[in-house]
């Protein structure tokens, strides 16, 4: 390429190309255009040579390797190259990193941050959900923030020391019963954010982190259900083909929103009213602890679940026909199975009644019946939030999975 009469002149001093002298001759080059000259003066014995080959890496030409002597010091002129223009040729922002994400994520931008500078020619992320509309909700930044500073320490957040001997032993039974219940319940509700988020694009970096707190509030719910479980000693309550196979259908959805919708809508949003139940009839502080800390949780979980899901919906009217659809699917595939569990539902009565007396055992069993009526009326409320008529949101909240999540 032709020099241009253009000559900077940087002068590395003492300083040798193999202690950090080539981010000064970078940083002098980046000034100047292809074709352009720069002069680098220095008196480190090995310059000229380091700087010829260095210079052959980077793609610019050197007058004179040797480098003319000028008494003890080194002068090395190099003309720049056009290498570090040709690299970011075809390079691409990915978005804004302050702004609202794209409508669409480029799978080529792959693990670039948000508003990065993406070099032409990385692995595409190959991931399965790439569409704002899809995954996002305007909510999502806010919750995350929520989240963040909401996250609590299952080891001092939970008076452990608190007494559970003076429970009696039959209602410390359904305590246990219904705590492992639980588990399995907040497992499948781990799994599903998490396999959500490992096939969502970065892009959407806010839903990737709600989704990741969200995951660690249900490891924290497993471990706190199943401390609890134990602290009597053990053994654990039992666990239902149907209850199981309620939630598999869970982990089988493939489709985000649906996903999103059934778990988090439908399922967790029924799981406020239980939480709240146990909160109320928690026979020791422990239980009423864990309970009380696992719903504040769960708000988000369903507010997320709420506010995407009538974001697609407000988009995307026919959407609903799918949600719809949904929830009717999962209904047939459950016909055949018992859903909830019957001893789970016989913990719940007793938990309310407090003793085996007949009259405190009617109570309970209206307790248990008033708390399926809240949750169906909570069900009927989010759906017709994300935009099912009156009269839809009470069939489809009638469909719902009896074993609540
Ligand atoms: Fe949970
Ligand atoms: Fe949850």
């Amino acid at each position: 390429m032709p020099a241009t009469e253009h000559t900077d002149v940087t002068d590395l001093a003492d300083l040798g190309l193999d202690e950090g002298g080539h981010l000064l001759v970078a940083r002098a080059l980046a000034r100047l255009a292809p074709g352009e000259r720069l002069t680098v003066t220095g008196r480190h014995p090995a310059l000229g040579v380091h700087l010829a080959a260095w210079c052959r890496e980077h793609g610019h030409q050197v007058a004179d390797e040797r480098g003319a002597l000028v008494g003890p010091a080194v002068s090395v002129m190099v003309v720049k190259g056009d290498a570090g223009e040709r690299r970011w040729r075809g390079a691409v922002r990915a978005g804004d990193a302050a702004g609202a994400p794209e409508a669409r994520a480029e799978q080529t931008w792959g693990l670039a941050a948000r508003g990065a500078l993406v070099e032409a020619g990385g692995p595409p992320i190959g991931a399965q959900w790439s569409e704002r509309e899809h995954v996002w909700a305007d909510v999502a930044p806010r919750l995350y923030a929520a989240a963040a500073a909401s996250q609590w320490d299952p080891a001092t957040a939970v008076d452990w020391a608190a007494p559970v001997g003076a429970v009696p032993e039959e209602i410390e039974r359904a305590v246990v019963q219904v705590m492992t219940y639980l588990v399995e319940n907040e497992q499948a509700a781990l799994i599903i954010p998490a396999r959500l988020l490992s096939q969502l694009h970065p892009h959407y970096r806010e839903v990737m982190q709600l989704l990741a707190t969200q995951a660690a509030d249900e490891a924290r719910h497993v471990e706190v259900f199943t401390r609890r479980a134990l602290l009597s000693g053990g053994p654990l309550g039992t666990s239902s083909a149907g209850g199981r196979a309620s939630l598999q259908t869970l982990l089988a959805e493939p489709d985000f929103t649906t996903a999103s919708f059934l778990l988090s809508v439908l399922g967790e949003g029924t799981f406020l009213d239980l939480l709240h139940f146990i909160h109320d009839h928690a026979p020791d502080l422990v239980t009423a602890d864990v309970t009380r800390l696992a719903v504040r949780d769960e708000a988000r979980h369903v507010a997320f679940g709420v506010a995407h899901t009538a974001h697609l919906a407000a988009s995307d009217k026919a959407y609903l026909g799918a949600l719809r659809q949904s929830v009717e699917r999962r209904h047939s595939a459950l016909l055949d199975t018992a859903g909830l569990n019957a001893e789970v539902f016989d913990s719940l009565v007793l938990l309310a009644a407090g003793s085996w007396s007949p009259e405190a055992i009617r109570r309970g069993w209206q307790a248990v019946h008033d708390l399926q009526s809240r949750m169906d009326a909570g069900r009927r409320r989010r759906l017709a939030y994300i935009g099912f008529p009156d009269d839809e949101a009470a069939e489809l909240s009638a469909l719902h999975t009896r074993n609540f999540m």
